[in-house]
């Protein structure tokens, strides 16, 4: 059986750093707030020039200088993002071209912050059929071009940042044994943007109603999106016969720490058994889970053989769940 392993990781943030401090000189908030309610002590965010494709292609050289992988060999690119540097062409195609993957098809999929698992999930599907050999993925936003810095609701909680994986088609027990994707779009109006579409493109009127930043109802996203995650990771382990206790490490979607505390009391796991990074990035949307797999991967949080899970949720609403064997 041929399974789709993670053979390179890499990951990149912009250099600007946002730290809560900062935020308190823009709006009616406190270092002590974030903290308590977020976890989030600084965020990286893009200066100006800076876009989404910049990010994800450092990523994905980070990600194939460590799997050893050249552009040529890369059958298929798949880009996760809900920012790219335009409507078309894709990131993804962008990030092909920057780096010479000439025989790579590319293309992005949009899946709020649940983006990196629907795109994992589409990579696996093409390695175990056979249509592919090695897929890159990289989960990459620019949050602070779309985020409204008047509404303290919102503007405390995201960042910039790419993280990227490289999946290779080998045989064995290794790599990805199970993803689950699940989506409601009945709650798309508690989390979303809407300017920008073919339903309210720019205009001046959009830009005074300012229709160009996310917009969300915090509370309400919060609770459902506890109740899915668990859902999502509940789903794995026992779509795999696994007890919680074969749990190495939990890779979650960084949304806020009481969220990732919470699935972590809820599926009984010790806190060393939790990647956390939110502190350093806050909410990179379909960023976070790369990003956390990278810097777990660097900081040897992750050996051989381990069973990691990795969950995420989303607007839309979108969430899912993968089980690897590292
Ligand atoms: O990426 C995937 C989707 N996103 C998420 O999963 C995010 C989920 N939501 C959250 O992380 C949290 O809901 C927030 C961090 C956004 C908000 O935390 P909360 O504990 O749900 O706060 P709240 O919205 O219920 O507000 C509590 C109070 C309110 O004041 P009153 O009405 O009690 O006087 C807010 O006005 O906190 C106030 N507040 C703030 N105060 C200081 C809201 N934002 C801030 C702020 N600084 N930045």
């Amino acid at each position: 059986m041929y399974k789709a392993r993670i053979i390179g990781t890499g990951s990149h943030v912009p250099e600007k750093v946002l730290t809560n401090k900062d935020l308190e000189a823009i709006v009616d908030t406190s270092d002590e707030w974030i903290i308590t309610r977020t976890g989030i002590k600084e965020r990286h965010i893009a200066s100006n020039g800076e876009a989404t494709s910049d990010f994800a292609y450092q990523a994905a050289l980070n990600a194939m200088e460590m799997a050893g992988t050249s552009p040529e060999e890369i059958d298929m690119i798949i880009v996760g993002t809900i920012t790219p540097d335009m409507i078309t062409p894709s990131a993804a195609c962008l990030i092909q071209s920057k780096l010479g993957a000439k025989r790579a098809a590319a293309f992005d999929i949009a899946a709020g912050c649940t983006s990196f698992l629907f795109a994992l999930s589409v990579a696996d599907s093409f390695i175990k059929n056979g249509n592919a050999e090695k897929i890159l993925i990289v989960g990459a936003e620019t949050l602070s071009k779309i985020t409204n810095y008047e509404d303290r609701g919102t503007c405390i909680l995201f960042g910039d940042g790419a993280g990227a994986v490289v999946l290779s088609r080998e045989k064995g027990d290794r790599g990805i044994l199970s993803t689950h994707l699940f989506s409601d779009g009945s709650y798309g109006d508690l989390l979303y943007m809407p300017g920008g579409g073919s339903a309210r493109p720019a205009s001046k009127e959009s830009i005074e109603k300012r229709e160009h930043y996310l917009r969300m109802d915090g509370n309400k996203v919060f609770k459902i999106a506890v109740k899915s995650l668990e859902e999502a990771a509940l789903t794995a382990l026992s779509h795999n016969d696994l007890t919680r206790e074969s749990i190495d490490l939990l890779i979650s979607h960084q949304a806020n720490f009481r969220i990732i505390d919470a699935i972590g009391k809820r599926l009984d796991l010790p806190p060393e058994k939790i990647f956390i990074n939110i502190d350093k990035y806050g909410n990179t949307s379909s960023a976070s889970v790369p990003i956390a797999i990278d810097e777990a991967n660097r900081q040897n949080r992750i050996k051989e053989n381990n069973l990691i899970l990795l969950d995420a949720f989303g607007a839309g609403f979108t969430w899912g769940s993968a089980v690897l064997r590292w």
